[in-house]
């Protein structure tokens, strides 16, 4: 598989998200998933395949924890595109046994309790929703953060065992807005109100002027920790 993927990222260094996107759904029909969290990105991504292929799943982990308007969202790109956003949930008995042990807002406590949170609500529903599936399709691109700068086009996941294609990796934040406001995307509000980049509402807030994109993210903790484990290239 080494070897196919560094072929594959040496067939597609110049080609359009359009293209890859379109020569991956072909290859892989109905083994090949898109993960969106409802982001400028992952909206940028299901109006691309929308374009190709509606029945190409789509699927969100709803941590429970989400803003409103991430919420709203979900319901206005089903109804634009005439598409069903597959929604995953955490294990409530797990939920449950957390919030027991730890509290409701544990993920303030320290970095370890917050990762517990991540890995119930995110990392165990991730794992069901990819049954069956060969390649995942996701919205990082290099230039979001330190933890990101070595994404490519496509790479081995080697935790899930899985083909993850990252179609934007290369998109400045200003190209996915072009495209957005081109294709008249819909997008969430909260990104009008100073949010840039957004996960679950305890865990987002808005940024000031100049601050780092992510610096809403996990904001109390050190720059190297901000991830959820999604992406983790570690098994
Ligand atoms: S995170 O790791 O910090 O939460 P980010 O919000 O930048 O990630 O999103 C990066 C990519 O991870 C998204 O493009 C999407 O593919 C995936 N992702 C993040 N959160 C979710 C979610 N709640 N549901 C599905 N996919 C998600
Ligand atoms: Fe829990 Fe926050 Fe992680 Fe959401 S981002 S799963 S609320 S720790």
């Amino acid at each position: 598989m080494t070897e196919q993927i560094a072929q594959w990222n040496s067939r597609f260094k110049t080609a359009s998200a359009e293209e890859v996107i379109g020569f991956f759904l072909d290859k892989y029909r109905g083994k090949i998933a898109l993960s969106s969290s409802l982001s400028i990105e992952d909206q940028v991504i299901t109006d691309m395949i929308c374009q190709i292929d509606k029945s190409t799943k789509i699927f969100t982990l709803d941590t429970g924890r989400l803003f409103p308007e991430t919420y709203e969202l979900i319901s206005q790109t089903n109804q634009a595109y005439g598409i069903h956003i597959q929604v995953y949930f955490p294990d409530y008995q797990d939920v449950e046994r957390m919030v027991a042990e730890n509290g409701i807002n544990l993920f303030y406590d320290s970095v370890e309790l917050r990762k517990q949170c991540c890995r119930v609500r995110k990392l165990e529903p991730l794992k069901r929703a990819f049954q069956g599936i060969e390649v995942w399709i996701c919205g990082l691109r290099q230039e979001q953060s330190i933890t990101r700068y070595g994404t490519h086009l496509v790479e081995w996941d080697d935790v899930n065992g899985l083909i993850k294609l990252n179609p934007l990796y290369l998109w400045h934040e200003n190209e996915v807005w072009d495209y957005v406001k081109s294709h008249q995307v819909p997008y969430n509000k909260l990104y009008d109100c100073g949010y840039p980049s957004i996960g679950c509402q305890p865990c987002t807030r808005a940024v000031k002027p100049g601050e780092d994109i992510r610096a809403g993210r996990w904001w109390w903790e050190a720059p190297m920790n901000k991830e959820c484990g999604l992406h983790s290239r570690k098994k």
